[in-house]
């Protein structure tokens, strides 16, 4: 009896202890104070629509100066009327310029130079430019594979190059690269998407190492279904298997997307998700991904184990549906 009241006491200690330590590292590492925006340049790619333009009014209410990056004129003009309505600052200034982002590479230096002319030196590089096509592999065309992979990776490779070395000879600030769940887990009818997505993250995890001693951060960003515009023409023929597949994971609206990824990148946080699923993504995909908070890391080492089973539970239902949809069709197919 003794010897298990004196069991219980230890046991008691040691968790206790444990949550202090873990209260202690939140408290100062996860609950760090965010970098300011006041009076900085940050420049968006895809800043006229959806997480991007959400993303742009985030920055206004923290007082940044903007550059919107998209193609279409008249959107990028109806941005910037909205985003400047946010201004916290009387000086703040916004401004668009009208470039594909996965054009001639001269264009985008261009343009780098005249923003920075206009707006000040960049502080952080928010690449959200991309979009998604949801269709079986061999219904993509090889066009729109390589057009996929031209916008959603080469154009944050390009802007992101042209404006690192200026930030490394200013030592401050970042890059934020906006890839998506399927950026870190490859579905049904995502396998040309989920590829440019895929290679955001080499891209992310390779520039951190080379920029954290210019004490410049990254970020990746890999939200789930996010209610956009561009999500709206990615349903328009999507595969039932993928919006099935996609859906569980919830959908999301874009304030709260770009309010969570814009927090975690002022405090220099490499991954950001949203949600439950969110988590036990990024935890399970985490592998050799930067640390960039200690919490974030003892919550990845005691979780992962059970996650991984946990995503057991997931990929039966999604192979169900799979085979669900399947079925179905050739049910169909045989009463016509
Ligand atoms: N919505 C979701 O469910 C979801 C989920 C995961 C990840 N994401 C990712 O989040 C990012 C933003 O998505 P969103 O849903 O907010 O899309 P959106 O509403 O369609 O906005 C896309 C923005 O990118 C611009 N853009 C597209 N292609 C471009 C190009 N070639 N050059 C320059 N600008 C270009 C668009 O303007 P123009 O067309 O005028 O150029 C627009 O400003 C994308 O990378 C997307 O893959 C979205
Ligand atoms: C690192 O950047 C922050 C702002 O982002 C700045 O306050 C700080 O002085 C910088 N540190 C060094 C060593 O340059």
């Amino acid at each position: 009896m003794i010897h298990l009241i004196w069991d219980l006491m230890t046991i008691e200690f040691v968790v206790v202890t444990c949550i202090a330590i873990l209260f202690g590292v939140w408290v100062g590492f996860y609950a760090a104070k965010p970098r300011s925006l006041k009076g900085k340049h940050v420049m968006i790619t895809g800043g006229s629509s959806g997480i991007g333009k959400y993303l742009a009014i985030e920055c206004a209410k923290n007082g940044a100066h903007i550059s919107l990056i998209a193609r279409n004129p008249t959107l990028l003009e109806e941005a910037r009327v909205e985003v400047l309505k946010f201004a916290s600052v009387a000086e703040q200034k916004v401004s668009c310029f009208s470039v594909d982002v996965s054009g001639p590479y001269d264009q985008i230096e261009r343009t780098v130079l005249q923003a920075e002319e206009e707006l000040g030196p960049l502080f952080l590089l928010a690449n959200c430019a991309g979009y998604a096509r949801a269709a079986r592999f061999e219904d993509t065309s090889v066009e729109e594979i390589k057009r996929l992979m031209a916008v959603n990776y080469f154009g944050a490779a390009q802007f992101s190059h042209a404006v690192i070395s200026g930030m490394k000879g200013r030592r401050e600030g970042g890059i934020v690269f906006v890839s998506s769940q399927g950026g870190l887990c490859g579905i049904y009818g995502f396998a040309a998407y989920a590829a440019s997505k895929f290679a955001l993250r080499g891209l992310a995890e390779s520039l951190a190492m080379e920029l954290k001693p210019y004490n410049l951060t990254v970020t990746v960003s890999f939200p789930p279904d996010t209610d956009t515009p561009g999500f709206a023409e990615e349903n328009k023929n999507k595969p039932e298997e993928t919006r099935l597949i996609s859906e569980t994971a919830g959908l999301f609206s874009p304030e709260t997307v770009a309010k969570v990824l814009l927090d975690h990148s002022l405090k220099g946080k490499f991954i950001s998700t949203v949600g439950f699923e969110g988590l036990l993504q990024s935890v399970v995909c985490i592998g050799m991904a930067p640390i960039t908070s200690v919490f974030d890391l003892l919550v990845q080492s005691f979780t992962m184990g059970i996650f991984r089973l946990i995503s057991s539970f997931y990929l039966f239902k999604f192979d169900r549906i799979v085979v669900k949809c399947m079925e179905n069709r050739d049910l169909k197919k045989r009463s016509q």
